[in-house]
């Protein structure tokens, strides 16, 4: 597999005009990287494998250009690192957990890919974050990846097809719009995996990181992180980011659920105050060192707020440095865990003739 060296990205900035947002590729056998660019100089990469956003290089208060994504230099990491924990990744066909891979539409009963002990998480054992999509320029700053997910694949009833629109505005965002059709019912979640340390990749821990959830309750786990069905009222609890604290505040208090969790790593149920649907604001994250804030908008009901806890230095960065335990964010804009097997969750289901359509917009600035 080639590499995607520092002179292709290079090269892919090359390509861009300043005072114009471009997107620029390179063709390397199938996979391929793209640059989209805004006249800021915010630059974000993305490559066909996975539809995974490989970098995105912001300004912090003083300018200073960072990559505050996580993630590897080569395809070959990608695909070949010994853990794979979705760097940057959409994940599907169903983002997070499904207990004990199984569900059943109308009394017939799927089986699913196990990965994750008995549960299935992330679309299974070859998920969208580990196939090649279809990539397709759109003007010259959005860039459309479809991928088309075959009846049975990973256990999923239906014919999926998939796809994905990165934009990057002349307003520092990073657009994600998701849509998706199916020949069969069958449950449909997508999200991005991408992991953020404001500070910079590989520059220690992300625990000094001020977040704001707009949530005022979650969803509790059990030990396996499925959702018991509850919706727990956060007030209280270390599970309160209703106004912004540091991540590592309280993340050391004796609590069940951080024990079940090794942390956060939970589904947030979003404020929307009536505007289901709607895009409002799911969360703001602060960096105090560098200035640098990302907020996240979604017409999703849910983010899963995970806090890199199963990250523990063994993989190596773009710059070289390891990424040590908790030193990356997610904020993964969607359903509820588990929601086919939960009732009383929204609904996942897509059925044929309808259109699965989301947006979560991913906002940087500095101040
Ligand atoms: C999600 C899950 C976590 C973990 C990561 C990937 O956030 O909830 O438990 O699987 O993805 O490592």
């Amino acid at each position: 597999m080639k590499l995607f060296t520092p002179t292709l990205l290079a090269l892919g900035l090359l390509l861009c005009s300043p005072g114009f947002a471009q997107v620029a590729s390179q063709d390397f056998d199938s996979i391929m990287l793209y640059t989209l660019k805004n006249s800021s100089g915010t630059t974000v990469t993305v490559t066909n494998y996975g539809a995974i956003i490989t970098s995105i290089v912001v300004a912090d208060r003083d300018g200073n250009m960072g990559d505050i994504a996580l993630g590897y230099n080569s395809a070959d990491d990608y695909m070949n690192a010994v853990d794979k924990p979705y760097f940057g990744a959409v994940v599907g066909r169903y983002g997070n957990r499904i207990a004990k891979g199984k569900f059943s539409i109308n009394d017939v009963e799927y089986t699913l890919a196990v990965n994750n002990g008995e549960n299935s998480l992330h679309g299974g054992i070859i998920g969208f974050d580990k196939v090649v999509w279809d990539a397709t320029p759109v003007g010259d700053n959005a860039l459309t990846l479809t991928y088309l997910a075959k009846d049975g694949e990973e256990g999923y009833p239906g014919n999926l097809v998939v796809s994905v629109t990165y934009t990057l505005t002349e307003e520092n965002e990073l657009k994600m719009h998701y849509q998706a059709t199916t020949d069969a019912t069958t449950p449909v979640n997508l999200t991005n995996h991408t992991y953020f340390n404001l500070k910079g990749e590989g520059e220690g821990t992300i625990l000094g990181h001020e977040l704001m959830l707009n949530a005022k309750k979650f969803t509790p786990v059990d030990e396996g992180l499925i959702p018991t069905g509850e919706l727990r009222d956060v007030d209280g609890t270390p599970f309160d980011f209703t106004t912004a604290k540091a991540i590592g505040r309280d993340i050391e208090e004796e609590n069940e659920q951080l024990t079940f969790g090794g942390g956060y790593d939970h589904n947030w149920v979003l404020d929307k105050e009536g505007k289901e649907g709607e895009m409002t604001l799911a969360a703001r994250v602060k960096e105090p060192t560098t200035g640098r804030v990302l907020e996240v908008y979604t017409t999703e009901p849910g983010v899963q707020f995970y806090c890199g806890n199963f990250l523990d230095g063994r993989l190596k960065g773009k710059a070289g440095k390891p990424y040590v335990h908790r030193s990356g964010l997610c904020l993964e804009t969607q359903h509820y865990p588990d929601s086919p097997n939960q009732p009383n969750f929204p609904s996942t289901l897509l059925e044929p003739g309808e259109k699965y359509d989301t947006t979560t917009v991913f906002k940087f600035s500095a101040e």
